[in-house]
């Protein structure tokens, strides 16, 4: 049995869904356990290439089952949307996907009120991806949530719907926006409910068969570990909890259960919406990154503010995932580049001489921060071909010993095009 957690190590878009596709072949089941339709991984197989924001990468294996854990909030229109994707290729889901009902369902409001909180706070927003994730996370942990349980019983749902309509509508109208219809929700919802119910069942137990079995399973995390809702850069970050732990509660494993956590970090590093970056680059280096890597957002196509790798906050990250191995991604973006710079600290102009952690301040302090860099030599060379690590530049090999050390992680992959096979194992 294996326990394989796969979790992104900065603030998201790590090419985690290529190595959730590439790991899945081996996996029986693959579940998701965080987040929601806010992710948005780019696959890219011979089925085809797929932007999934819900339904697990690992749909796309045929053999394989998929999970969606009481912790992931699920978007009812999201998930047809991409069942009928599935189906349209040739994709059979047919008994391949479990949804907890336990899971929060995100309703017309909770968009409409992020809206509200975004505008309201002005320059300081956090540059959400719209999908509503902070109002249905803030009903979930205050008791307002509506669940796929509650769809099961119409009775239940109309008055928990009508309770919430009575709290969310004088809001919605306090911001001239417009009021919702019960009834209309509540048909809809339904309706769809109807379409997806036989998805809907407790998978807790297929899991735990399965870790008896010995089988193996693979943890699919969503977004980054900096946009984590605890040790991220709050308040610029996400709803839920986008570290290795957040899978045990998200789908009640046990601590000891997860073998191996598979770290996805980029070659440099990207970020979208507002909130720190201290690496950041707003040059033309900045903007090669962006062409080279084709940075524009899966969720909401905005262009990903661009720059160099931070060590100090991978290693932060590693540590705090408890990463035992790592993938380092899209070396390929830094082909071009004469010389590269990777951060290994910050300083902070009110006391110059001492070097920072990350974790020593919160969002405010960091956006203060200067970063502190160490350079290295650019190799100028072409490694999309390349297919084994002996076959990389030296320089190259140099930037991923370098990685390495500053992270005390050991790279286990490195990829260098989107496609399966563009992946060197090292070992
Ligand atoms: P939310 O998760 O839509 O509430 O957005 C909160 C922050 O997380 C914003 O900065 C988003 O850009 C960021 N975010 C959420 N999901 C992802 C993702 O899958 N990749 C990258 N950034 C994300």
């Amino acid at each position: 049995m294996t326990v394989t957690a796969v979790v992104g190590l900065q603030w998201g878009d790590e090419a985690k869904g290529k190595f959730v596709d590439l790991l899945a072949k081996d996996a029986d089941i693959v579940a998701r356990f965080n987040g929601g339709d806010n992710a948005g991984h780019t696959v890219v197989n011979d089925y085809g290439t797929f932007k999934l924001r819900l339904t697990p990468n690992g749909l796309l294996n045929p053999k394989t089952v998929c999970v969606i854990g009481p912790g992931v909030v699920v978007n009812l229109d999201t998930l047809i949307q991409e069942s009928k994707m599935f189906q349209e290729s040739g994709l059979d889901l047919t008994g391949r996907l479990w949804i907890s009902p336990r899971c929060n369902i995100v309703m017309p409001y909770h968009p409409m009120i992020e809206s509200i909180f975004e505008q309201a706070k002005g320059a300081s927003r956090t540059g959400t991806t719209k999908r509503g994730m902070g109002p249905v996370f803030a009903d979930k942990v205050s008791y307002n949530g509506i669940r796929f349980y509650d769809l099961e019983d119409e009775a239940v749902f109309a008055e928990k719907l009508r309770i919430q309509l009575a709290i969310k509508n004088p809001i919605l109208k306090a911001f001239d926006m417009p009021e919702l219809d019960l009834e209309q929700i509540f048909q809809e919802k339904l309706a769809q409910y109807a379409q997806l119910k036989h998805w809907v069942r407790e998978p807790y137990g297929l899991v735990q068969e399965a870790l008896a079995e010995g089988g193996n399973v693979l943890l699919e995390g969503a977004q980054g570990a900096l946009l984590d809702n605890q040790w991220g850069t709050y308040p610029y970050c996400t709803a839920s909890t986008t570290l290795s732990g957040g899978a045990c509660a998200g789908l009640g494993l046990k601590p000891q259960s997860i073998d191996h956590v598979i770290g996805i970090a980029k070659a440099y590093t990207t970020r979208v919406g507002s909130g720190p970056m201290p690496t950041e680059l707003t040059d033309e280096t900045g903007k090669t990154l962006q062409e080279e890597g084709a940075e524009y957002g899966t969720v909401t196509h905005r262009p990903r503010r661009c720059g160099w790798f931070d060590a100090e906050l991978v290693q932060f990250t590693c540590q705090i995932n408890g990463v035992t191995e790592l993938a380092l991604t899209k070396l390929d973006v830094l082909d071009k580049l004469p010389s590269l710079r990777i951060g290994v600290g910050y300083r902070h102009p009110n006391t110059p001489d001492q070097l920072y952690h990350y974790w020593q301040g919160d969002s405010r302090w960091l956006a203060e921060c200067q970063a502190e860099y160490i350079e290295m030599e650019g190799w100028q060379q072409p490694t999309k071909d390349i297919r084994s690590y002996e076959q990389l530049p030296e320089k190259a090999k140099a930037y991923i010993k370098k990685v390495e050390e500053l992270t005390q992680t050991p790279i286990r992959y490195i990829s260098v095009g989107p496609e399966r096979d563009a992946t060197i194992q090292v070992w």
